[in-house]
């Protein structure tokens, strides 16, 4: 029988967590279930550092950016006798079941504290989209809307000045806020784990837009591929354009939440109790062809993304 859970938010915080705490608040207390909020992540639950959460406890939540919980990567959290002390903390205080809000690491961490006894359902939260059990993450559409609205910006900028516009995103080894933000925006190139990474095909294919008459340039980069610096020199120094790097970083974390992640967070986390309640643990909830679904966490770590080719020819074909 299940009388109280929690939930927490870890790893990067992503726009539409809190709407997310809010679903799962809200979804609970309407099933006569008790709420305890725990603080920064799985870091506050070895530590204990836990509030209780009513209606009103999540009320003006729906547009707020961040986490109101908090949230932090606790690496220590690998090590079984760490989780054993959490599940400790959770049997001490009462709790049968925990929502964790976070992205793989996190979910590794939900799978983990199972074991141990204490049924967990991970919500995917990360601007990465980087999840192959969802086909859409909460926060990755507001932070996609963030990167469409600066390239928009600098894009006017560098037309006016016969430049290439290097922009680093995010997404942690998935490209997927790249190639969106590609297409949204019309770049010139995009350079994503997917595409791989050639300094001259770059320069070459810069060359060519030039002699086509194109009088600027986006590079739409993800992070951690490039020395953005590096090939933002090469590309001034062997082509016809001035260039200049933007590397938008934790800006793309922030802000209030696009109404669609707001839905989708609502409806994951309504899904989370749902699970809950039927006495499932060790599952993740996600959204697939715009149903709610919900896979083994062990299943969805193993599980190969999507490598998007579709989008990646149809970005080449529109360029
Ligand atoms: O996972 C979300 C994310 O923003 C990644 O895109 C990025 O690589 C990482 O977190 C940055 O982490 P931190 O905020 O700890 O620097």
């Amino acid at each position: 029988m299940i009388r109280k859970i929690g939930v927490l938010t870890s790893g990067g915080d992503a726009p539409g967590m809190n709407a997310a705490i809010r679903s799962v608040t809200r979804s609970a207390l309407s099933n006569g279930i008790s709420v305890v909020g725990i603080l920064d992540g799985y870091k506050g639950l070895v530590e204990g550092r836990f509030i209780p959460l009513e209606r009103s406890s999540v009320s003006n939540l729906l547009s707020k950016g961040g986490t109101i919980l908090g949230s932090a990567r606790l690496k220590e959290f690998v090590n079984d006798d760490v989780v054993a002390k959490a599940a400790a903390k959770l049997k001490e205080n009462e709790i049968d079941a925990l929502c964790v809000i976070g992205g793989d690491g996190s979910f590794r961490g939900a799978a983990a504290l199972t074991r141990h006894g204490i049924n967990c359902i991970g919500i995917p939260g990360t601007i990465d989209n980087d999840i192959p059990a969802t086909d859409f993450t909460i926060g990755f559409d507001t932070a996609l809307n963030t990167i469409v609205d600066c390239v928009d910006k600098l894009r006017d900028t560098s037309a006016s000045h016969h430049r290439c516009s290097i922009v680093e995103v995010m997404g942690n080894h998935c490209g997927d806020l790249a190639i969106y933000s590609g297409l949204s925006t019309g770049a010139e190139i995009i350079i994503t784990p997917e595409t791989g990474f050639d300094e001259d095909t770059i320069v070459e294919k810069l060359n060519y837009l030039e002699k086509q008459g194109k009088n600027h340039a986006i590079v739409i980069v993800s992070e951690k591929i490039v020395n953005v610096d590096t090939l933002s020199q090469k590309i001034s120094n062997k082509t016809g354009f001035a260039s200049r790097v933007t590397v938008l970083g934790h800006i793309q974390r922030g802000g209030s939440p696009t109404p669609s992640d707001r839905v989708l967070a609502s409806r994951l986390g309504e899904k989370a109790v749902d699970l809950i309640l039927e006495g499932i643990g060790g599952h993740c909830v996600g959204i697939e062809n715009n149903e709610i679904i919900s896979t083994p966490i062990e299943d969805a770590l193993n599980m190969a993304r999507d490598s998007k080719k579709d989008f990646f020819r149809l970005f080449e074909r529109l360029v």
